[in-house]
């Protein structure tokens, strides 16, 4: 089939990538002439694993371009809208102008019987909003919500291979004209058993906020569970084992730590929230602000932490953090845990050292004020105190007993609970982990 990809940030690149590889012909489409200029020479503009190798192997079969022009829409049949809907600023609200000029962009080169695919994350509503503007043309195309649930650092992986297809439709029916065409594009993992489900438009939007502020409140709630467990003395990383064993609960999401973060999630629940808000059910999502909270209070912690760690006083310590980007696998940094707290160790008077495998670019770009270096074993030489806040495997597999001879005092914070707490304590660490004894 013939498809274009408008949008080619984190979602719409690897989208565009991997429906070439199920065997389209695509044209991605982003403002971003930069971005445009590295995609269309096979690299992508941001590090995610498998991207390049699969950017280079679809544009060797001729079956993916990009462009800045989208008129190279015209002749594709199904248009997928892939542009970001970032935090408005100053509010909690979705920012849906991306969205907007997209569709709108779009229109002029949308032949009859298009299919306009959303797979943005949007405020419950957007999609019959934009359906009346799709549909009113003398076009008569059809607008679909098909939400996207990829992970950073999974993205190939998770598009390629995703847990379930939602399809939203205007009439919510098994029928419409849309989904024997989605059939076809996603035809191959179809084909592989992926489930797949037709609902109406508002409940494919939902779907998406519904399944992030699930994720958002399963981690909420263990480290609200680490707070219990700092007050009373039991360690959190054991009782998520226990209760993680109960299949009802199950132990995934539900690491203990810093926090979550990065473009989606903290973004996703107050969207929602504020939407609940207009919609006059805002009661119901009150319980997404204490996520939040309990979220936004983990980063002030591990600055106490650190500070009692350092003896009393972060004035002229020398920190190094370990990671930048808000999870490992990714140089994203949108919202990052571990950068948040390194600007916060800075502005109360510790030299902060932050050191990262991918993310010290756009960490730089963020954070100019912070001190970065690229080698890990640099960084670390002399430090009064590591933190680990991103839980890269390379700092996963650290060895406490080569390293206590490059730092100035050998304490190291925890703060993804990763490390083995008795080995570097027997290696002569003060090891302090979050929500453990
Ligand atoms: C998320 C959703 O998982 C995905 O389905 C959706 O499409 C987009 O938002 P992503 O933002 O890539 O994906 O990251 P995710 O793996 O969900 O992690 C989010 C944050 O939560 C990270 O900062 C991570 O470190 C943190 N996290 C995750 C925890 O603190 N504890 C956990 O147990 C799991």
């Amino acid at each position: 089939m013939r498809i274009s990809v408008i949008g080619c940030g984190y979602l719409g690149a690897v989208h565009a990538a991997c429906m070439a590889k199920l065997g389209h012909e695509v044209v991605g489409i982003d403002v971003d002439s930069r971005k445009i200029a590295e995609l269309a020479e096979a690299r992508a503009p941001f590090y995610e694993p498998e991207l390049d190798a699969l950017l280079k192997e679809v544009q060797e079969t001729g079956r993916l371009t990009f462009t800045t022009d989208m008129s190279a829409a015209e002749g594709s049949s199904i248009h997928f809208i892939c542009v970001g809907t970032p935090q408005k600023k100053g509010e909690n609200a979705a920012d849906l102008s991306y969205v907007d000029a997209a569709v709108t962009e779009l229109l002029p080169y949308l032949s009859p019987g298009d299919l306009v695919v959303g797979k943005s994350t949007v405020p419950v509503g957007t999609a019959a909003r934009l359906s009346d503007a799709v549909q009113g043309q003398e076009t008569e195309a059809h607008l679909v919500w098909n939400p996207e649930f990829l992970r950073e650092g999974h993205a190939v992986s998770d598009t390629l291979h995703p847990d379930r297809f939602v399809y939203g439709v205007s009439d919510g029916s098994e029928d419409h004209p849309a989904v024997a065409a989605l059939d076809e594009v996603y035809a191959l993992p179809l084909s592989a058993g992926t489930p797949r489900l037709v609902t109406d438009h508002p409940t494919a939007e939902l779907v998406k906020t519904a399944a992030n502020s699930f994720l958002a409140t399963k981690i909420s709630f263990i480290n609200a569970m680490a707070e219990l467990c700092e007050a009373a003395g039991a360690d959190v990383t054991r009782l998520a084992d226990a209760i993680g064993m109960d299949d009802r609960i199950g132990r995934k999401f539900l690491n203990a730590g810093i926090g979550f973060g990065g473009g989606c999630l903290p973004k996703d629940i107050r969207a929602f929230m504020a939407r609940a808000g207009e919609l006059g059910a805002d009661q119901a999502l009150t319980f997404l602000r204490e996520v939040d909270a309990i979220n936004m209070r983990r980063r002030t912690r591990v600055v106490e932490l650190s500070r009692e760690l350092c003896g009393g006083s972060l004035m002229g310590k020398r920190i190094t953090v370990l990671g930048a980007s808000f999870k490992p696998e990714s140089d994203d940094v949108r919202d990052s845990p571990a950068l948040s707290i390194a600007a916060q160790l800075q502005l109360q008077g510790a030299i902060v050292t932050v050191t990262d495998p991918k993310a010290l670019a756009n960490a730089a770009k963020r954070f100019p004020e912070l001190h970065y270096e690229t080698s890990s074993e640099k960084a670390v030489q002399r430090a009064d105190a590591l933190l680990l806040l991103t839980e890269w495997q390379e700092y996963r597999d650290l060895d406490p007993y080569e390293l206590v001879t490059s730092v100035s005092t050998p304490r190291i914070l925890d703060g993804r609970n990763v490390l083995d707490s008795a080995k570097w304590r027997a290696a002569g660490w003060s090891y302090r982990g979050l929500g453990r004894p």
